[in-house]
C-alpha cells in the first residue's frame, strides 16, 4: 500500500516537472490552500495579539481603509491578503497554515485582476514565475503600498535600483528624464513592448522632446533619419546616460 502510494507520489512530481507547469512553490501553496477550506476568518483583532508591530503600520494603509471591520465572517483586515487565519491562530503561528503573498500573489488577484493581465504581457517582470514578488516593489502593511507617492517621500526609482544598480549611476551625463522616474518610460508591471518599454519607437522619446528642436547630426536633420527607435547602436544607446557623451550615444 505504501510503495503504491510513493510512486503515485513520485510520478505525479515527475509530471509536475516534465510539463514545466506548476512551479514547486505553487504545488506547495495548493496544498495550503486545500487546507485553508476547512479555516475560518477570526479577524485583526485576533491576529494583533501576536503581530502587534504589523498591526501598528497597517493601521495606516491603504487597504485597512478599505477595510470594514463590521463585516463578520468575510476576508477584511489581515486576511483580506492572508486568507482565513482559524488554524494558523489555534496553532500559535506556523508558516503553512496561512496564506503569505509573498509566495503567492493570487489572493491579490482576487481584487487586481487587471495587474495580473499586465504580468502576462510578453515582456514583464517575472512575477507569475515565481521569481519575484509584489512585495518587492510595494509595501503592502506600509501607509503607502506605493511607497513613493507624496505621503512618502521615497523616490520612485529607490525601488526599481535595488535590482537595477547599474541604472543609478552617477553617470557623468545624466538623462534629466530619470527625474520623472523610471515608470516615464517602463510599465513596471508589463508590456507589449520589448524592455517593457511604454512605446515602441520614437514616440517614446517624443512625449518630452519635440522634434524640430532636435539638433542637425552633420548635414542631416533628424527629419531625415528614417523613423525608427533613437535607441540603436548607432544613436542614443545609452538612453539612461552616459559617461562619455552628452548625448547619450555611447
Ligand atoms: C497565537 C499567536 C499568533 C496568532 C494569533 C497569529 N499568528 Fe501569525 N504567526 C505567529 C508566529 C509565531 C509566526 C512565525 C511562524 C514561524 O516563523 O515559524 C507567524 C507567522 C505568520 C506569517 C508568516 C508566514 C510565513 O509564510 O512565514 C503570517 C503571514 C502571519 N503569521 C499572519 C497572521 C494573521 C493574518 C493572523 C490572524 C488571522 C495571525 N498571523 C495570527 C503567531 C500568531
Ligand atoms: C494588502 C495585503 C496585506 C494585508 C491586508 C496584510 N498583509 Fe501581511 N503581508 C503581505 C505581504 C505581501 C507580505 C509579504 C511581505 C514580504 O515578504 O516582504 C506580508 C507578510 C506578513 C507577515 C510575515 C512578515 C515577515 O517578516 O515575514 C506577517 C506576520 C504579516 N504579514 C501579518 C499581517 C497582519 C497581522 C496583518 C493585519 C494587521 C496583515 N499582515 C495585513 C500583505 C498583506
Ligand atoms: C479585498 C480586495 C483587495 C485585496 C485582496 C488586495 N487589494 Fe490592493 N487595493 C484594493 C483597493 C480597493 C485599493 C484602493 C485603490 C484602488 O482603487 O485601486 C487597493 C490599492 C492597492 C494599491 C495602490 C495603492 C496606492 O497607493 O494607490 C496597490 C499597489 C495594491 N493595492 C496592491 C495589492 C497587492 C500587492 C495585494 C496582494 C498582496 C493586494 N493589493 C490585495 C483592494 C485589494
Ligand atoms: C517591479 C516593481 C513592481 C512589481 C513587482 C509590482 N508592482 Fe505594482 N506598481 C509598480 C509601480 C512602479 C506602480 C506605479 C505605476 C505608475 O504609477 O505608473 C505600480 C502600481 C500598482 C497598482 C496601482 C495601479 C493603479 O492603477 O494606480 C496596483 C494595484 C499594483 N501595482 C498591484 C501590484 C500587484 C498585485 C503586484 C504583484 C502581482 C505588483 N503590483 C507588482 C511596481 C511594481
Ligand atoms: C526584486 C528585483 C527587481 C526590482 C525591485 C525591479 N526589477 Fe526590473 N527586473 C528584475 C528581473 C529579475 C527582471 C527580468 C530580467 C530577465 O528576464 O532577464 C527585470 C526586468 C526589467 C526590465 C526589462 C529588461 C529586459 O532586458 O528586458 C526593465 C525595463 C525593468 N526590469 C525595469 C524595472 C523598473 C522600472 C523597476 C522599478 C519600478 C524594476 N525593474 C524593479 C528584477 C527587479
Ligand atoms: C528616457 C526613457 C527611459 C527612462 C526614464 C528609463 N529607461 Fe530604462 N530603457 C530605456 C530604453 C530606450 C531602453 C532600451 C535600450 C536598448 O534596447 O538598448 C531601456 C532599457 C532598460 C533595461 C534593460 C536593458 C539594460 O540596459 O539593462 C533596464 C533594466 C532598464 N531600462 C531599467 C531602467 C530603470 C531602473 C530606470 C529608472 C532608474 C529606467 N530604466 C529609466 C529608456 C528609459
Ligand atoms: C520624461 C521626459 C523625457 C523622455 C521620455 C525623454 N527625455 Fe531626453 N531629456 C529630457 C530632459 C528633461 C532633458 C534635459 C533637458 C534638455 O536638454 O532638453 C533631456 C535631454 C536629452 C538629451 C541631451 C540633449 C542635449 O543636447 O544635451 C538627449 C540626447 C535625449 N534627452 C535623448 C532622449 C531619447 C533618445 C529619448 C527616448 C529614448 C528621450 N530623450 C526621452 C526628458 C526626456
Amino acid at each position: 500500500m505504501k510503495t503504491k502510494a510513493l510512486i503515485v507520489f513520485f510520478a505525479l512530481v515527475f509530471v509536475s516537472f516534465w510539463a514545466g507547469g506548476i512551479p514547486v512553490s505553487q504545488a506547495a501553496q495548493e496544498k495550503v490552500n486545500e487546507m485553508l477550506k476547512k479555516a475560518t476568518y477570526v479577524g485583526t483583532e485576533v491576529c494583533a495579539t501576536c503581530h502587534e508591530k504589523e498591526l501598528k503600520e497597517f493601521k495606516l494603509s491603504i487597504h485597512a481603509r478599505i477595510s470594514n471591520d463590521k463585516a463578520e465572517g468575510a476576508a477584511q483586515g489581515c486576511e483580506m491578503c492572508h486568507g482565513p487565519g482559524s488554524i494558523h491562530a489555534d496553532a500559535s503561528g506556523g508558516k503553512d497554515n496561512i496564506i503569505n503573498p509573498r509566495k503567492n500573489p493570487e489572493i491579490c488577484f482576487t481584487c487586481h485582476l487587471d495587474k495580473k493581465m499586465e504580468f502576462r504581457l510578453p515582456y514583464h517582470h517575472p512575477v507569475l514565475e515565481g521569481h519575484m514578488s509584489c512585495a518587492d516593489c510595494h509595501n503592502l502593511h506600509g501607509v503607502d503600498a506605493k511607497p513613493w507617492t507624496a505621503t512618502s517621500m521615497e523616490d520612485v526609482n529607490e525601488v526599481c535600483f535595488k535590482c537595477h544598480k547599474d541604472k543609478r549611476g552617477p553617470f557623468v551625463f545624466q538623462h534629466d528624464a530619470l527625474r520623472e522616474g523610471c515608470t516615464a518610460c517602463h510599465q513596471a508591471h508589463g508590456s507589449v513592448n520589448e524592455k517593457q518599454l511604454v512605446a515602441r519607437d520614437w514616440n517614446l522619446c517624443l512625449r518630452c522632446h519635440i522634434q524640430p528642436n532636435f539638433p542637425t547630426l552633420g548635414n542631416r536633420t533628424h527629419t531625415e533619419i528614417p523613423q525608427g527607435s533613437c535607441w540603436s547602436s548607432t544613436c542614443h544607446s545609452q538612453p539612461h546616460g552616459s559617461n562619455f557623451d552628452k548625448h547619450f550615444r555611447y
